[in-house]
């Protein structure tokens, strides 16, 4: 299955990188910064069409489409495009993002960073690798000698204390703090131990499902901000090495 989920995520990203830099239809979605693209779209519909092929039967998420709900304990939850305001202005920092749950435990992950043709990929019990490279988050246990990387959910202008206040602590008490617009690659950099560590206040299942598995299978640790265990439903998450995990949770719970 894997190879299927790699295969197909390099076909959407060879439509994603054909689109970059040239005009788009843009659309909004809830306000003016949450932003969808035709090739958001495209991406989507070639991951779905795909799927329906070869899985018959099996259930899909999607961002764009939403559920297509069937009776199989297989469900595909597929982020086309994870960074298009990167992509829609032409910054070259986005990914596609497709998880693969059965019975509601993610079994294979893949996020496709698509201008460094740079493909992450996990299967259960086995692993996450950067095309042939074993990924291991990194030994790094001092949060002041830590680098760090959040986001901001697309209704952070309702209540930005919420999320400023976290990102100033962490700008105190760690190396630097980055904001790269792209959740599954910002899960990816923890499982290849250039970050440390990843939060963020507002998710999607389709940010969550690929990431969380390829930091685990890396030996990496994903909670929400009360350290429990998560699944993709979960708004928050907290990614790290696991060795920063307890000091960023306490600036997490004093912001
Ligand atoms: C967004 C990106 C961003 C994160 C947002 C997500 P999208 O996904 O992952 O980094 O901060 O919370 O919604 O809309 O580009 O697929
Ligand atoms: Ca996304
Ligand atoms: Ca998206």
């Amino acid at each position: 299955m894997i190879n299927d989920v790699i295969e197909i995520s390099k076909t959407a990203g060879e439509i994603i990188r054909d689109g970059f830099r040239t005009n788009h239809s843009i659309e909004f979605k809830t306000n003016e910064s949450n932003l969808v693209t035709e090739i958001d779209k495209k991406a989507e519909d070639a991951i779905i069409d795909f799927v329906k092929k070869k899985y018959p039967g099996h259930a899909i998420i999607a961002e764009e489409s939403g559920e297509h709900k069937t009776t199989s304990e297989y469900s595909w939850v597929i982020d086309p495009l994870d960074g298009t305001t990167n992509f829609a202005h032409g910054l070259p920092i986005f990914s596609v993002s497709i998880g693969v749950q059965k019975n509601g435990e993610t079994i294979a992950g893949v996020v496709y960073d698509v201008m460094r043709d740079k493909l992450y990929s996990s299967e259960l019990g086995s692993g996450s690798f950067c095309s042939d490279e074993k990924l291991n988050v990194s030994k790094e246990n001092n949060l002041k000698h830590s680098i760090l990387v959040t986001g901001f959910p697309y209704n952070v202008y309702e209540n930005p204390n919420a999320v400023i206040e976290k990102f100033g602590a962490f700008v105190k008490n760690s190396r630097a703090v980055r904001r790269l617009g792209s959740a599954a690659i910002d899960f990816c950099y923890v499982a290849e131990g250039v970050f440390e560590g990843f939060w963020e206040v507002s998710l999607n299942p389709w940010d969550i499902c690929a990431g969380k598995l390829i930091v685990e299978e890396a030996g990496g640790i994903v909670t929400n901000f009360a350290d429990e265990s998560i699944n993709i439903n979960s708004k928050q998450i907290l990614a790290t090495n696991k060795l920063v995990h307890a000091d960023m949770l306490k600036i997490l719970n004093k912001y």
